[in-house]
């Protein structure tokens, strides 16, 4: 039972025709996955498991324990949306695809986050271009147990919801925010830096990567600095941001972002992989690799 979310129709935008996407939100449909599925989640969730061992946050790796996750079988959301809404109001609901970005962020401003019922085929172990359960929940929801983490991810549901009222460019700096933290940040635990990005935490390659290889710069976190640099979509990142703790990521967006909107609108994107005066650079990145073209 592996479905993609279908393309329905285009709509013309500013930036042109756009594919729409069917965006239900669905209750899980779990006794419909086939063995299959179960087993590709098994197999995906054991190996993350002996990746993680010293390159996941400490974070991640309680609340994942806490939430009670296992290879065993697909997890059903009934069964982890009791312990998440007792630990931090947080609640999972079902969905077929990407949401809307309006969607997106009023679900999160309301301690709803969004998870992609169905999971990847055996052949798209390693890599697929879209969210699936696997990236989602595995990656993703952990976290939410987590409760500064858990105000963070609200906090910038309503954030999203204030930018998408701004404009596209303010969406852009904020989108900039949410892939340098959500999906692909480092934080410093006592022992080194660690992951807790979920577009990391669910990739095999990118685990291993974004700690071990000399290629990627390795940058500590600097609010406006995240907002202006482009990122990778379809290539390891360039530049991974690194946060001291939680605590400092929900500190550091809590300022209105209004006046920060106006003043980005001025100045000019930075491209992925640039090291810039003032960084504090934990890995100059050697950029082996890299492709000269691409950065989103
Ligand atoms: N403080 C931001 C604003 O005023 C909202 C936000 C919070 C954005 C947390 C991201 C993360 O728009
Ligand atoms: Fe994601």
């Amino acid at each position: 039972m592996n479905a993609q979310p279908q393309r329905i129709e285009h709509q013309l935008t500013d930036k042109g025709y756009v594919p729409v996407y069917t965006t239900a939100v669905i209750e899980q449909p779990w006794s419909g996955y086939t063995p299959i599925d179960h087993d590709v989640w098994a197999q995906l969730f054991e190996r993350q498991q002996k990746i993680l061992v010293g390159r996941a946050s400490q974070a991640f790796l309680d609340a994942q324990r806490a939430m009670h996750m296992s290879a065993h079988e697909i997890p059903k959301f009934d069964d982890l949306n009791k312990v998440l809404r007792a630990a931090t109001g947080w609640e999972l609901i079902g969905v077929q695809g990407l949401l809307p970005e309006l969607d997106f962020f009023d679900h999160l401003a309301n301690r709803r986050f969004p998870v992609t019922w169905w999971i990847r085929t055996p052949e798209q172990m390693d890599y697929l271009s879209e969210p699936d359960l696997f990236h989602d929940l595995f990656g993703h929801v952990p976290l939410l147990m987590n409760p500064v983490f858990a105000d963070y991810m609200q906090a910038y549901g309503r954030g999203g919801v204030k930018a998408h009222g701004i404009g596209p460019e303010a969406l852009a700096n904020l989108t900039r925010l949410y892939w340098y933290t959500a999906e692909f940040g480092l934080i410093r635990d006592p022992d080194g830096l660690r992951i807790y990005g979920s577009g990391i935490l669910s990739s095999k390659g990118e685990s291993i990567h974004c700690l071990e290889s000399d290629a990627p710069n390795r940058i500590g976190f600097n609010l406006e600095r995240i907002m202006r640099t482009r990122y990778r979509i379809d290539t390891y990142q360039k530049t991974y941001f690194v946060i001291d703790s939680f605590e400092q990521l929900f500190e550091a967006t809590q300022p209105d972002f209004t006046p920060i909107y106006a003043r980005l609108a001025q100045q000019d994107s930075i491209p992925a992989g640039h090291v810039r005066e003032g960084d504090r650079v934990f890995n100059r990145g050697t950029g082996e690799g890299w492709l000269t073209d691409g950065d989103v």
